[in-house]
């Protein structure tokens, strides 16, 4: 079942696109313009939880912490964050640029932002407010299918939070890991993409060995939780509510599925169907709930790997299959693929309970009204950005 529904959705995004390039003119067809792959622009949290927008309007901003609250709050100021000196170009055209926070570092590391150098990382230093762009090396062997980061061709991420690795899928096939160390500035050596291992994906035990993992689950949906890369949307074999786990310290397959089902007594579990997903972070500890949004937006599942639960919350405004997410401690935010919108819902982890719906976030209008202020008024006192100035004396 999950196999049919999976090549029925890769079958439909094929058709999609076609139809959508074939009925846009080519002078439509600009880099600044959201396509039908897709947003070109990304958000991801800084470590003190003000979101990151990139490249809205060829402008980077600042949405602070304030903006996300379930009260309704006054229009918030954003603050213009772009700098120009080594800023990726944002100029892919066939699939999203992909945001990750490092926490420690305070980090966002941006993939598929070039469409020349499609292998790069670019590395935003949100305390320094600066871009750096780190090579990397793909793998050179035949078996890998590895050779960029378009989601729409099957690839997919997720950034370990206490490691600070990437581990990635290309079309369900070869795990690979690329280590980050603690860079928030490009290292003028190249990283290298690693092999992991070739995952099995049938549930069966028995079966164990068996299986290429090409059929059935070529679009991965991955979430990280508690050092644990989660592959839900599809694999193989798994039923509704069901996960198949990578541990990431013992570098292991769990062959048994895990299963999440819905707290809320007569919820249904979370579907099989390809998704977007999002960790929620915490201030000071590893994430343990990540939200899963399947492609058709009819709702948005917070799953607690800990509780082992799943908490379903309302489906995001745009029913988006394109559309991108990012989650700070309390909110799950979503990056419509046209037109830049951006909503948000409140979501505690202490009590599993979300906001009763989605909001825009109020007075932001993309990168149209925003000021310049310097970044370092944003920090708190005592943080870790903090800290770090005032050893460098400032
Ligand atoms: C950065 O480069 C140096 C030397 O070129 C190397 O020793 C170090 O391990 C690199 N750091 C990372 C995180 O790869
Ligand atoms: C969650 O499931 C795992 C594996 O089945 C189990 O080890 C763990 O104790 C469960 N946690 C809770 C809170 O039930």
């Amino acid at each position: 079942m999950a196999r049919h529904s999976s090549t029925f959705t890769s079958l439909l995004r094929t058709l999609l696109l076609t139809a959508s390039l074939a009925l846009l003119s080519p002078t439509l067809i600009a880099p600044a313009q959201a396509g039908p792959s897709g947003p070109n622009q990304c958000i991801a949290f800084d470590a003190s939880w003000n979101l990151l927008a990139f490249n809205f309007d060829s402008k980077d901003s600042l949405i602070p912490s304030t903006a996300f609250s379930s009260s309704s709050s006054s229009a918030v100021t954003t603050t213009d964050i772009t700098k120009p000196s080594g800023r990726p170009p944002f100029d892919q055209t066939s699939s999203p640029p992909l945001c990750y926070t490092s926490q420690f570092t305070n980090a966002i590391y941006v993939l598929n932002a070039d469409a020349a150098d499609p292998s790069s990382v670019y590395i935003f230093d949100a305390t320094a407010s600066s871009w750096s762009k780190q090579q990397t090396t793909l793998p050179d062997v035949s078996a890998t299918t590895l050779r960029g980061y378009d989601v729409n061709g099957g690839f997919q991420t997720i950034l370990d939070r206490d490691t600070n690795v990437f581990y990635a899928l290309t079309r369900g096939n070869l795990l690979m890991s690329l280590d980050m160390g603690l860079l928030k500035a490009a290292n003028a050596t190249a990283l290298t993409w690693n092999e992991v291992q070739k995952p099995v994906w049938n549930s069966n035990p028995e079966s164990e060995g068996s299986g290429s993992g090409l059929e059935g689950y070529e679009f991965p949906t991955m979430a990280l939780a508690q050092n644990h890369v989660h592959f839900v949307g599809g694999v193989p074999g798994l039923k509704e509510g069901e996960a198949k786990i990578f541990v990431i310290h013992y570098s292991y397959l769990q062959p048994s599925p895990q299963s999440y089902p819905s707290n809320s007594g007569s919820g249904a579990a979370f579907p099989t169907s390809h998704g977007r997903t999002a960790s929620f972070f915490r201030d000071d500890s590893v994430q343990t709930q990540f939200a899963y949004i399947p492609d058709d937006g009819s709702a948005a599942y917070v799953v607690d790997v800990t509780a082992n639960s799943t908490t379903p919350l309302p489906g995001p405004p745009a029913k988006d299959a394109y559309a991108v997410y990012a989650a700070s401690p309390s909110v799950l935010v979503q990056l419509a693929s046209e037109g830049g919108k951006l909503s948000y819902v409140v979501y505690d982890q202490e009590k599993h309970q979300g906001a009763s719906g989605w909001k825009s976030v109020d007075g932001w209008k993309g990168a149209i009204v925003t000021t310049t202020r310097p970044v370092a008024c944003e920090l708190s006192p005592g943080s870790r950005s903090q800290q770090w100035l005032e050893s460098l004396g400032w």
